[in-house]
Parts: structure tokens; sequence; C-alpha cells
């Protein structure tokens, strides 16, 4: 018998409902989402404080993966993303600690490094020790939410955890081909940090970039930006030779690259769809 009982928010998302499935096998799901969906169990909104409240009783951990993100930026105003994002995040700290909740897993972007991935000499190398310089309202939401998190584990008696995560959502496949050498990760290994994050013990509020393995090293940064095609034709030859294949355009400079090592150490996180593996499933 399941006797954990797992509360997952955005549970009819991309990333809410693979978390649900992997985790389906060992632990008792609660999907929550505010649209139906096979994961989904109870439809509400996040900033229902009552239905937060009575829904989290009896669950030992909470994934929260809901939230407005980058694309919404266009069609929702400030107000929609501090409703959603720093008022619901808050009523399911203020949830789990009433209710004895013992873990907090929340889901989290690279994005919010904002503006420190401009650098105009060489591309960035984003660790976790790099400032986040929001730059529109959804960086800054998940930069408090975080900041949220770190003072209920600080000054309650549950563990918080926040994954940044890297892009992972549909686009066009010259970019999920292009973007997983540096910036991007496949869902499967979302929901796998996901699992890591869930089973960690920590001693404090903690931060973990989360993207595919990326090839390039610290010595790549200056090529990366201005010697693109160069680097490519000696690094991955074969990635050159796909984007002509198939027609694309290569582009011709990379800003940042994101870096998985604190993930991988603290959290045994070990990505298995990186670019050789996406290559050779096209
Ligand atoms: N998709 C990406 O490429 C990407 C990249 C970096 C970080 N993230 C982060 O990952 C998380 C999940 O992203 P995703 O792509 O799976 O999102 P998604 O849009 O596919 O799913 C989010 C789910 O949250 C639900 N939701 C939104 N507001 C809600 C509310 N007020 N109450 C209840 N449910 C609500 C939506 O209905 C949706 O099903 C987000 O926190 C996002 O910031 C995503």
């Amino acid at each position: 018998m399941k006797n954990k009982k797992i509360f997952i928010t955005g549970s009819s998302g991309q990333s809410g409902r693979e978390i649900a499935k992997l985790l389906a096998k060992e632990y008792e799901i609660v999907g929550f989402d505010k649209i139906q969906g096979a994961s989904t169990t109870i439809v509400a909104d996040l900033t229902d404080w009552e239905t937060i409240k009575n829904a989290t009783k009896g669950v030992s951990a909470i994934i929260h993966t809901a939230s407005l993100h980058a694309p919404h930026v266009a069609t929702h105003s400030r107000e929609d993303f501090i409703n959603t994002n720093i008022k619901g995040t808050l009523y399911l700290l203020e949830a789990s600690k009433i209710n004895g909740v013992k873990k907090f897993v929340y889901t989290s972007t690279t994005s919010l490094y904002g503006e420190s991935m401009n650098i105009e000499k060489e591309a960035a190398w984003i660790t976790e020790e790099v400032v986040p310089k929001p730059r529109d309202i959804y960086d800054i939401t998940k930069i408090t939410a975080e900041e949220l998190c770190k003072d209920f584990f600080d000054k309650e008696t549950f563990q918080a955890i926040s994954l940044r995560v890297s892009r992972f959502w549909e686009e066009p496949p010259e970019n999920k081909v292009f973007y997983r050498m540096y910036r991007g990760l496949d869902i499967r290994d979302v929901a796998r940090a996901h699992e890591l994050a869930l089973k960690a013990e920590m001693d404090n509020f903690e931060v973990f970039n989360v993207s595919a393995q990326s090839i390039f090293n610290q010595d790549d940064l200056f090529d990366l930006k201005n010697n693109l095609h160069a680097l490519l034709n000696s690094r991955i030859p074969k990635l050159v030779d796909f984007f002509d294949k198939n027609g694309w355009e290569l582009p011709t400079s990379i800003d940042r690259v994101y870096v998985i090592e604190k993930a991988k150490k603290v959290l045994n996180y070990q990505p298995v769809f990186n670019i050789d593996e996406m290559l050779s499933e096209f």
C-alpha cells in the first residue's frame, strides 16, 4: 500500500502531469489544478484558501509547479501574477505549516537570472551563485516565491527546496535541438529532478539549476558569443550536419550556459536526455 500522499499543483500542466505519472508508482497522488486533467483530482484555484487548507490535510509533501509563466506576461496583469505565483505559493506554505507537511518542492525558473545573462563580450556561465536580476513580473514573482520558501524553511518545521528549471516547452524542433546543448531539457528529466528533490534531506533552503548536460565549458565562453560556428564544427559536427540536412539556419551566437554541477553533486541529478540522445532519437 502507498502510505505517503504527495500533493502536486499544476497536475494538468506539462511538468505536473509528468511528475504525477512518475511518482504514482510509489506514492498516492493528489493532483491540484484549476483545469481538468488525467492526473488532477481537485479542480480549484491556488488562491482558494479554504480548499488549499483542507486539501493538504494528511499530505506528506507538496510539489508546486502551478504558475503563470513567461508567455503569460503578454496576456495577464501583474496582479494576476502576484495572485497565482506569490499568494498561491504563500497559501500552500501556510497550509503546509498548519497541516504538518514535511517537504515543499518549488518549481522555479532559470529565467530569473534575467539581466545577469547579458554580458557583452562573452556568454554568461550561469551557476546558482549568479545574482538574479529579474526582467519582468514573471521573474519578480518567481524569485519572491523562492524567498517565501526560504523564510518558511528558516522559521517553520518543514523543508523547502527550489528547482530552477530551464526550458522544456513545446517549440519548433530546431529550437529544441539547439537549446538542448546549453539551456533546455526533456520533460522526463524535469520529472526525475523533482523526484530527487522530494527525497533529498536538506539542512538549509537551497536552489538548484536543472537543465540538460551542457556540452560547453568555461573556456568556451568567448567563442560561444563570438565564434560559434567554428566552435560547433569542432565540438559537435553532427549537430552542424543535422541543421544543414534539415535546411535550418544555425544561430550565430550563444549568450549563456546553465550549469547543473550543484544538482549533480547534491541531488545526484543525472540528466538522461542530452544533445547526443536527442540527435539519435530523430
Ligand atoms: N515550460 C517551461 O519551459 C518552463 C521553463 C522554466 C520553468 N518552468 C516552470 O515550471 C512550472 C510548470 O511549467 P509547465 O510548463 O509545466 O506549466 P503549464 O502551463 O504546462 O502548467 C501549469 C499548470 O498550472 C495550472 N495553474 C495555473 N494557475 C493556476 C492557479 N491559479 N490555480 C491552480 N492551477 C493553476 C494551469 O492550469 C496549468 O495546468 C512553472 O512553475 C514554470 O514557472 C517552466
